[in-house]
Parts: C-alpha cells; structure tokens; sequence
C-alpha cells in the first residue's frame, strides 16, 4: 500500500471537521484542513465530540492530543495542500466549486496524491471528468455524523484504479471506519438507494391512508428495524430461504410503489411550507422539545450501539 502520511480534508464545514477528526484516530496522521475562510476547526471538533467525552469513550488528554495533530491553513500555497498523501473534498455540494476545487488541487499536490471525494450523490466520474491523472480519483461518501457512523462508501469512478481503491478501503479500514466498494459509479451508491427505496414506500402508505405517519415509523423501528444492525437483508432472505423469499417477492412486488418521481404528498408538503424540524411540520406536527429529544436522543443511541455507553 501506498504510503499515507499527510492527509488533507478540503472544506472544514459540518462533514470535514468530523472527518478531520477521525483521520487523527491514527497517531501516525498529520491532518491539514483547507477552507476558503477563516474556521475554528479545533472549537467545532470539541463541541461535536462533547459527548463522547462525557460518556468517557474519549478522554480529554486523548481528544486534545489528536486535535494538535491537526493544522488549518486559507492558503492555497501552503504545504498543507503541496504535501499531501491523501485529499478528502468536502466543499459545497456543487459540481463547479468542486471541478474547480480539485483543479486547483491538482496544480499543487503531487502526481500521486489520492483524491477523494464526500459528495453524497454526484457522480465522481463527473467531478473528476476534466482531471489529467483520474486513476487516482474515488468517491469516499461518509455519513453524518462523520465521526460516528461507521460506514464509508467508497465508490470507483469510470477511471478509479484498483490500487486507488484499495489503498483508500485500507486507510479507512485503519482509523476504524467500516469502508465499503461500491464497483459501479451508479446514483445513490449503495445504501441511499437502499434507504430511499424504503422512504418511498414509507410515504406511499402515508399517502395510500393505509397507516399514518408515526405508526409507519413504529412499524419500522419495533420489527425489522430491530434486527437489521444484526442482520442485513441479503442474510435476512439467506435466513428464511430463496423458496420463501421467492414465494414473497412473486406475490407482493407488483402492490409495491415504484413511481420514479417524488409522491405528490411530498410535493404538496413541500408546497404548503411544511419542511419538517425546520417548521415544526413536515409529516408530523413536532414541537421543539420533541425536535431537541429526537436530535440529541440519536447521538447518544448512536454512542450507546458503538461504543455501549
Ligand atoms: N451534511 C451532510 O449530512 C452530508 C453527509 C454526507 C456527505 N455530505 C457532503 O459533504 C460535503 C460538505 O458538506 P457539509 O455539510 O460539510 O457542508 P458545509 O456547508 O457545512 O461545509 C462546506 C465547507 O466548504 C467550504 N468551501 C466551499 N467552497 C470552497 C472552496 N471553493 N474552497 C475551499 N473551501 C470551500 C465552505 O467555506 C464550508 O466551510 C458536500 O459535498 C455534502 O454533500 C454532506
């Protein structure tokens, strides 16, 4: 494997600070982060890690140990950039500022410099369609929080190489991430088409008035909700056995939503001004207790499946 030793994370908004920090789980990691202006990386990482270490999953000595490992620069020229191993880009969820980005990137690092990219649904064949070297190009979607889902898409471009891609899988394999290759640079990579295959059902039996909303959630989170961190779906059909699953699949898939466009419920929220925790409505009414219990209550389930604290 390629030898990676100074990592830089461009843009240090709410995704790159938590990926800044989980690169220094690695002690040997020296970690630049690049933004266009001005950002108190270290202030954000202490606030977002404020649990973890009042759980004590982290120590204090531990947490500022890792955040000295990590330097900030507005400087395009700085070493920060020109000594990079690895490039992690997490800018605005543009293709321009990111095409832009990364050719700015590549006048100043290395020709071997890996370049990853933590768009959460363009293409990296596209982002890094203008690139001379695009071997060394690879998406690496993490999830939010960064610093605590352990899942990192790692998705090959049309011109990824083999090498970039597996360097990349053992780098976040390294700082305890759990990376997996996504072979094809397909929309959604492999768990948001997933996770949306099921939103859109969940949403057309709202809209169907088969359940309403908070008893489709229920349905989800007290049956197979449940299992799924122990058993995915493939193990799941494996489980019950291809006849079953066959004999399911060849009775139900036809009742199944499978519009290709958003359901007009959602338009109509959306039209209504109904925009969820932002209004206090979206497919429930939620007042701002509740929105601050379903904020802070994830972060601690999340703290408490990982790391049983
Ligand atoms: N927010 C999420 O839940 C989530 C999840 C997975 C992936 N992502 C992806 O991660 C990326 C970053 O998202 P975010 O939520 O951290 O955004 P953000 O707006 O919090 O941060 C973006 C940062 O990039 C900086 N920036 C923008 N253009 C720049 C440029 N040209 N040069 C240098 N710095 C620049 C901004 O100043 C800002 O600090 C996006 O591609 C997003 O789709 C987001």
């Amino acid at each position: 494997m390629k030898e990676i030793k100074n990592i830089l994370i461009a843009g240090g908004g709410m995704m790159g600070k938590n990926i800044a920090f989980v690169f220094t789980k690695n002690p040997a990691y020296r970690v630049g982060v690049y933004d266009m202006k001005e950002v108190d990386v270290a202030a954000g990482i202490r606030q977002n890690t404020a649990e973890l270490v009042e759980k004590g999953v982290l120590t204090t000595e531990e947490l500022e140990e890792r955040l000295s490992r990590i330097s900030f620069t507005t400087d395009k020229a700085s070493p920060l950039l020109s000594k990079a191993d690895l490039v992690v880009e997490a800018v605005f969820e543009d293709m321009d500022v990111k095409r832009s980005t990364f050719a700015m990137l590549e006048e100043r690092c290395r020709e071997d410099t890996i370049f990853c990219t933590n768009s959460s649904v363009m293409s990296p064949s596209l982002i890094s369609r203008d690139l001379r070297k695009r071997d060394r190009f690879v998406g690496t979607h993490f999830w939010n929080p960064g610093h605590l889902i352990p899942l990192v898409e790692v998705v090959k471009s049309d011109a990824t190489s083999d090498e970039t891609a597996q360097t990349v899988m053992e780098v976040l394999a390294g700082v305890g991430k759990e990376p997996v290759l996504c072979k094809k640079d397909v929309p959604g990579f492999i768990a948001n088409r997933m996770q949306h295959a099921l939103w859109r059902e969940a949403i057309s039996i709202v809209e169907n008035g088969i359940a309403d909303a908070e008893t489709v959630d229920k349905a989800v989170k007290y049956s197979f909700g449940l299992r799924l961190p122990q058993l995915g779906p493939l193990e799941n059909a494996d489980m019950v056995g291809m006849d079953l699953t066959w004999s399911i699949h060849d009775y139900i898939l036809q009742y199944l939503e499978d519009s290709h466009r958003p359901s007009p419920l959602l338009e109509q929220l959306k039209a209504e001004g109904k925009q969820g925790f932002k209004t206090g409505e979206g497919f429930r009414k939620w007042t701002p207790e509740q929105i601050q219990e379903a904020n802070s209550g994830l972060n601690s389930y999340l703290i408490k499946m990982l790391y049983g604290k």
